[in-house]
């Protein structure tokens, strides 16, 4: 989703600024911009293509910037609508992350006057500077904006005649960078390597930078800017011979489980949740079938009240236990709607346990304990390592807080899960047969539904075929009315108890002309079947299976030709609600 950053320094800084953009391409965008001030004049570039494309237009330099990758909410993917976004009198120009919900309000209580040349939502805030800036300084005008303006946002703003660019955070994340340059930017990622410190902007914060220095204050006059070492990320972002990022973080799982054969987990997070008669689990997206894993794995394995909950519907109420504890699933950390969910868990006093890829994010900072699951930095906007990584941490201390011994195991898993790879052969065959059609169903139950939802949901992500999961008991209360002789319809196959009813399901279709595949384990198979796999715990299977359906989609959409790591309409970091 939006990405910005913004520079000054005594030396140019294309370079930074246009390498720090292409840092933020990963969250996902549909149109990209930049400004240089050169000698009280803005230039702009805009692009409605990729970064690539912005670069090679750009014809000049300087030492101050601001960009931004857009991800459209409010008004169509246009040039106009890309940001910078000048205000109408062009002297003010301004990068924006979020929504601003009451901006109609807005330009009916303020702006009449002033006629606007976008659609976006953005226009709103900066001619609304400029109303401001009439009657008292810059400064005062941005945080005034905190008075007005209602909503989500993230917002870097020159004023032509000022070598500064001014700054202001709400419930959008920022972050001040300090290299040879100052740098301002929403994501960790965009820093360059030679940053010596950092500061984790706090709602409410607002300032400026200049080429040597930077003002920071807070609307409450809080004193508690903490400036915190930066450390180089350690990531590697070549493809090393993979097509795609996708194909790559999925051949990235087996060396990844290496590392949590002996994984440690904090004693104040055992105890908690030892402690706690309830576990509710939320999240969004992928992260929520993680979620759904880890609340069949509470419940089965540790035998305790458990639900996930996705965040943008979670409602707490009063029925909530004293000794509740809530978990959170974030590959990315900077979810909106989980966020808003935390706010409201914190809101009445609970605790919350976070479990995610980013160390340095709004989600870690909201929570009281922090499980980093360190699957390295996810480039593809469908999330696959972050899934099967936050599933086996769920499993694990599902496990650890009722004292099993899972070693043994996950050992056996470890060692030999690169073999899951040689059915590649197997699932590009089901892929190129379900990649011209228009629909397709997945079928299972208890843990194998769970998992379908996730084949499901990576499927549509990448494919854009349309595509569900049901489970296999409820098809006939309704979904079977579905099934012809032109549907695909595949089945999953893991759990001993639940193998006969799959298989009676998928029978079912089959007499109504659908086509069926299988995935199942080796002990629960039959001839006919499409993939086998070796036989591993049950509540385990989820890592071959997670890698199978990862890739099913993958060559699904590459036998489509689809730009697989940026899927049309898609981000990986969704913040806005
Ligand atoms: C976006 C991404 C999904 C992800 C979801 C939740 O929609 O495209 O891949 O599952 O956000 O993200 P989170 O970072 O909270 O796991």
């Amino acid at each position: 989703m939006c990405g910005i950053i913004g520079c000054c320094s005594n030396h140019n800084v294309l370079h930074n600024t246009i390498n720090g953009l292409k840092k933020l391409e990963y969250r996902g965008y549909d149109s990209c911009g930049i400004t240089f001030l050169l000698n009280k004049e803005f230039h702009t570039f805009k692009s409605i293509k990729r970064i690539e494309d912005l670069s090679k237009n750009i014809n000049i330099d300087g030492g101050l910037a601001i960009a931004h990758t857009r991800w459209a909410t409010h008004g169509k993917v246009s040039l106009d609508n890309a940001h910078p976004i000048y205000s109408s009198d062009k002297k003010y120009i301004i990068v924006h992350n979020g929504i601003i919900e009451n901006y109609l309000k807005i330009k009916d209580t303020y702006l009449k006057e002033y006629i606007f040349y976008t659609e976006t939502d953005t226009e709103v805030i900066i001619n609304l500077i400029d109303y401001l800036n009439k009657k008292c300084t810059m400064l005062e005008s941005i945080k005034r904006l905190y008075e007005i303006l209602e909503g989500t946002y993230a917002c870097l703003i020159i004023d032509k005649n000022e070598d500064k660019i001014y700054f202001i955070k709400n419930k959008s994340p920022l972050i001040l960078g300090f290299s040879n340059e100052l740098i301002i930017t929403s994501d960790i990622l965009a820093l360059p390597k030679n940053t010596k410190k950092y500061y984790r902007l706090k709602d409410g914060d607002y300032g400026y930078i200049t080429k040597d220095t930077y003002s920071l204050f807070n609307i409450n006059d809080q004193n508690h800017f903490l400036f915190l070492d930066y450390y180089p990320l350690n990531y590697d972002i070549s493809l090393k011979g993979f097509k795609h990022y996708m194909e790559k973080e999925i051949y990235e799982i087996p060396d990844l489980l290496h590392n949590y054969i002996n994984k440690k987990y904090e004693n104040r997070i055992i105890n908690t949740l030892k402690n706690s008669n309830k576990i509710y689990l939320v999240a969004s997206g992928t992260s929520f079938n993680a979620a759904s894993l880890g609340a069949l794995f509470f419940s089965q394995i540790s035998k305790k009240e458990s639900y996930a909950f996705i965040s943008s519907e979670f409602q707490i109420d009063n029925t909530y236990d004293d000794k509740a504890i809530f978990v959170v699933i974030s590959q990315s950390g900077e979810t909106a709607d989980l966020i808003k969910a935390i706010s409201k868990i914190k809101k009445k006093n609970y605790e919350v346990i976070a479990i995610c890829n980013v160390e340095n994010s709004t989600i870690k900072e909201m929570s009281d304990y922090f499980i980093n699951i360190n699957a390295g930095v996810e480039i593809a906007v469908a999330s696959t390592k972050s899934y099967t990584l936050s599933s086996l941490v769920m499993y694990q201390l599902a496990n650890i807080i009722v004292d099993n011994d899972y070693k043994e195991k996950l050992t056996d898993i470890v060692d030999n899960i690169s073999s899951i790879f040689d059915v590649k052969d197997k699932i590009k065959k089901i892929a190129s047969y379900i990649s011209n059609k228009e629909h397709l169903y997945y079928l299972g139950k208890g843990i194998d539904y769970l998992l379908c939802n996730e084949a499901s949901l990576k499927l549509k992500e990448i494919s854009y075929i349309h595509s569900e999961s049901f489970p296999s008991g409820e098809l006939k209360h309704g979904s079977i009315a579905l099934i012809s002789s032109s549907s695909i319809v595949i089945g999953i196959i893991t759990d001993p108890s639940n193998a006969n009813l799959i298989r009676n399901s998928l029978e079912e279709v089959k007499s109504r002309g659908a086509k069926t595949y299988v995935i199942s384990l080796e002990s629960l198979s039959l001839d006919s079947d499409s993939i086998i796999i070796k036989d591993f715990d049950k509540y385990l299977s989820f890592i071959p299976i997670s890698i199978i359906i990862q890739l099913l989609a993958y060559f699904t959409a590459l036998n489509l030709g689809n730009d697989i790591d940026k899927p049309r309409n898609l981000a990986k970091s969704v913040t806005v609600e």
